[in-house]
């Protein structure tokens, strides 16, 4: 068993890695939810039939009383009426403020659950369960939750940190292909950012087989790396950007997209290849980067180019929450293995960009 403390003062909680984990949830979460009495889970109809029935057995092995809601899967589904319908729900269960909520699911799932916890009878213990690689190497880890609004994507949320996080890489089995790769965006994300060492081992494992045969030691880097930024800035006001990497071009990718045509993992590879060349143009990134950036990302089938409307990247510099007056802060790379936050004013920015993304 891998196991990793995020320390964070009085909210401390484990992150633990093993295959087959999912047979001893029960007795994980009683350790750390010794006076609970119900829990209630969130999941969703792609993750319930291959393993709510399997948690649940564990969960109530520990003597726990269970409720389950299996909501449609999907973004839509994080949404401000499904979490009122869960809040009714919780209560129909009878949760009391010593009882639990256990996310069994994907980032969808773990950020309405989670939000559901942070607010429901002022907030109660929440335990992650993240069944995609994406949910697994970042939303699950570092409490951030939240709904999407009209307005845009996770406009409604808190930070609420779970009390456990319990990763089981034998789930991600049954990914769809483009669902694993998606997730290996934000890998590749973490070497870019903090571990050039890390970033040539993925490259150097091109393939789903080989990279599920060292999949603990993956899972166990990137969640190392977010939760070293995430104890020093758990509310994102410094450090905690550079987990952004790729993200602003890579949201305006998904938006143009209507988030149907790319998901988050494709925008952010898209976005990544944009944000090194960037950097590269602003003389603060090494030539060689943004090519070892779009192998890595070519060689896994993520998409290393996206066309979309020019307009849609200047709303999303504009709309993007390291943005403030006429300055973003970039980041960028300053070598393979470290990213820097660097405050530019916007029109600069564009300027560059647009010959970037346009030449
Ligand atoms: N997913 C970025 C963060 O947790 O800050």
């Amino acid at each position: 068993m891998k196991t990793l403390t995020v320390a964070l003062p009085g909210r401390e909680y484990d992150i633990l890695i093993q295959r087959g984990l999912l047979d001893a949830a029960g007795e994980r979460v009683r350790a750390v939810c010794p006076r609970a009495r119900r829990l209630f889970i969130v999941t969703d109809d792609n993750v319930a039939p291959l393993y709510l029935d399997w948690v649940e057995a564990s969960l109530r092995g520990a003597g726990f009383e269970t409720a389950a809601a299996v909501l449609p899967a999907g973004e839509e589904t994080k949404c401000g009426s499904m979490l009122l319908e869960l809040w009714e729900r919780m209560m129909d269960f009878g949760l009391t403020r010593t009882d639990a909520v256990v996310a069994l699911g994907g980032g969808v799932v773990g950020d309405l659950a989670g939000f559901a916890a942070a607010t429901i009878l002022r907030g109660v213990d929440f335990v992650q369960i993240p069944t995609t690689l994406l949910a697994q190497v970042d939303s699950s880890v570092g409490g951030k939750v939240a709904v999407d609004l009209e307005h845009g994507k996770n406009l409604a949320g808190a930070f609420w940190q779970p009390r456990l996080v319990l990763m089981d890489p034998d789930v991600l089995d049954t990914l769809p292909l483009p669902v694993f790769m998606a997730g290996m965006a934000e890998v590749l994300k973490y070497g870019c950012i903090r571990d050039g060492d890390f970033f040539d081992f993925l490259a150097a494992r091109p393939s789903r087989e080989a990279l599920m045969a060292d999949i603990e030691h993956i899972l166990y880097t990137c969640c190392d790396i977010k939760r070293q930024v995430v104890m020093e800035d758990e509310r994102d006001t410094g450090l905690r950007m550079i987990l952004n990497f790729g993200h602003t071009v890579g949201h305006a990718f998904e938006k143009a997209g209507r988030y149907v045509e790319w998901s988050h993992g494709e925008a952010v590879a898209a976005g990544m290849c944009v944000a090194a060349k960037l950097g590269v143009a602003l003389g603060v990134t090494p030539a060689d980067v943004p090519a070892k950036i779009e192998g890595a990302a070519a060689a896994l089938g993520l998409p290393t180019h996206i066309s979309c409307g020019w307009n849609d990247i200047v709303e999303a510099v504009g709309l993007d929450k390291k943005s403030a007056g006429s300055q973003i802060s970039l980041i960028l790379l300053e070598k393979m293995g470290h990213a820097v936050a660097v405050k530019m004013e916007k029109d600069a920015v564009l300027r560059t960009l647009k010959a970037v993304y346009e030449g």
